[in-house]
């Protein structure tokens, strides 16, 4: 069976843009895309604004039939209830929100965020219908101790630990020590782990699930390395964070099969 996988780039915004910023951004990227020709067929183009701007961009989103998906940076593993701050699944599907990024090393790291905590998190979007972007990966110490699979490899098995096989997920590669530092995991890196991670997708969800699931790569892309990255089999698109910010940077890597030919 032979299965294609929808290229999925990914803007994750991170504490950027407030929801008038936010609405500027979304039109001048939809019109630069617009200009180019970019129809979000063949790539999909998701945004991942603050919590504050996901309203905004979602009412301009529909009203001006901009074909890009949206999603959260983050979801609560609670349907509702005494959780001061956090945010509910369901209020994020009401939103529409299709996606929500669960585990970002980020959250991992300043907010003590367990492979646990991770798994809940995931549990609690496929239960919403918000799919998860579930990202892991290693520290430069553990590729030092463990080389670049073993971690991510175990962050993923208990993520994925009693999903349905049927789940629809999506997992993000990101090095740690390529987030934001402008040294990106080189190609063949990537493609390796991404290999690894598609290999766990297998044993635990079956073949069907590993041949769907989008398999990103992330840290460090931009529209000069993006290309390199699509050509490798088992990376299935990115999740950009810099690079997202940046309307004519961020165009230029969603158009990725238009400038090289891929
Ligand atoms: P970066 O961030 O593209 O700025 O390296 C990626 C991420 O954190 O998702």
């Amino acid at each position: 069976m032979v299965v294609t996988r929808t290229p999925l780039i990914a803007g994750n915004w991170k504490m950027n843009l407030d929801h008038l910023q936010a609405v500027a951004f979304v039109q001048k990227l939809h019109w630069t895309l617009k200009d180019a020709k970019f129809e979000g067929n063949d790539v999909e183009l998701a945004v991942f604004p603050p919590f504050t701007d996901i309203r905004s961009v979602q009412t301009l989103i529909d009203a001006d039939k901009i074909p890009f998906s949206l999603g959260a940076q983050d979801i609560s593993s609670h349907d509702s209830g005494a959780y001061t701050g956090e945010i509910s699944g369901l209020f994020l599907s009401k939103l529409k929100c299709g996606y929500v990024i669960i585990g970002h090393s980020e959250r991992r790291d300043y907010h003590n965020e367990s492979d646990e905590i991770v798994a809940a998190k995931t549990k609690a979007a496929i239960k919403h219908g918000v799919v998860p972007v579930i990202c892991v990966g290693e520290t430069a110490e553990d590729l030092e101790k463990h080389g670049a699979s073993a971690v991510p490899v175990a962050q993923l098995r208990v993520a994925l630990e009693g999903l349905d096989k049927a789940a629809d997920i999506v997992v993000a590669y990101e090095p740690v020590w390529a987030i934001g530092s402008g040294q990106a995991a080189t190609p063949a890196q990537a493609q390796d782990v991404c290999k690894a991670l598609r290999a766990v997708i297998a044993e635990m969800l079956g073949d069907d699930a590993a041949a769907r699931t989008r398999v990103l790569y992330g840290g460090s892309v931009k529209s000069t390395n993006i290309a390199a990255f699509m050509r490798e089999p088992d990376v299935d698109g990115a999740l950009v964070g810099g690079a997202s910010l940046i309307v004519d940077e961020f165009a230029a890597i969603a158009r990725f099969p238009s400038h090289v030919g891929v």
